[in-house]
């Protein structure tokens, strides 16, 4: 059975922070058509505030498991797990079932938290700017994840800040 990969995508600031009062505190256009084209047919794990962030509704073309200890979801293309061990299983056998190679952890903090010691990549799209916020990424740990790509983006017509996009990849055994 092929491996399924693990991969995180999230942007931060400078200093950590990825959101604000519910939200992100940054408009950006060019990030938000990375992370479609990333995430396009791979199922997305969620927590069920990133998920109301969003709007409550499914982003078009990926399965989503939201996962939360007690709210309920019931619409096409949603599945709930009430433990982020589920989740992870519920969403890499979507991506069995469907030919996906990888699923795609979307936040929020809390689920970045409970996941980054597991994942395989982390793409993470480098805000350069310090902002106020009250959710953050954690550190990302030099000698488990060793950067193997990285590109400057400049800001865009909607883009709030130039970015900086990086892919870090496990070491072997870590
Ligand atoms: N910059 C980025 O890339 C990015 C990406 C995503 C989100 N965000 C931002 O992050 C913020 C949201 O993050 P957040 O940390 O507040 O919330 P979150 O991680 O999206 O969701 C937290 C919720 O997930 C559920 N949950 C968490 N751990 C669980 C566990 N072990 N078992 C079962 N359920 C669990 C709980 O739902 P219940 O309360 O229903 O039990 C919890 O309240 C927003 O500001 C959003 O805009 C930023």
């Amino acid at each position: 059975m092929t491996d399924i990969k693990t991969l995180i995508i999230v942007a931060v600031s400078r200093n950590g922070v990825i959101g604000r009062d519910g939200d992100m505190p940054w408009r950006l256009s060019t990030d938000l058509k990375r992370f479609k084209a990333l995430s396009m047919g791979k199922p997305l794990l969620m927590g069920r505030k990133t998920f109301e962030s969003v709007g409550s509704k499914p982003l078009p073309g990926r399965p989503h498991v939201i996962v939360s200890r007690s709210a309920t979801v019931d619409m096409p293309g949603v599945e709930m797990a009430a433990t982020v061990d589920e989740a992870l299983a519920r969403a890499k056998a979507l991506a069995r079932e469907t030919g996906a190679d990888a699923i795609c952890i979307a936040g929020g903090g809390e689920i970045y938290r409970q996941t980054i010691a597991l994942a395989d990549e982390l793409h993470v799209t480098h805000v350069e700017t310090d902002l106020d916020g009250d959710t953050h990424f954690p550190a990302i740990d030099p000698e488990i994840f060793e950067l193997v790509e990285e590109t400057a983006v400049p800001s865009g017509d909607k883009d709030n800040y130039p970015t900086r996009y990086a892919i870090y990849r496990r070491r072997a055994g870590r």
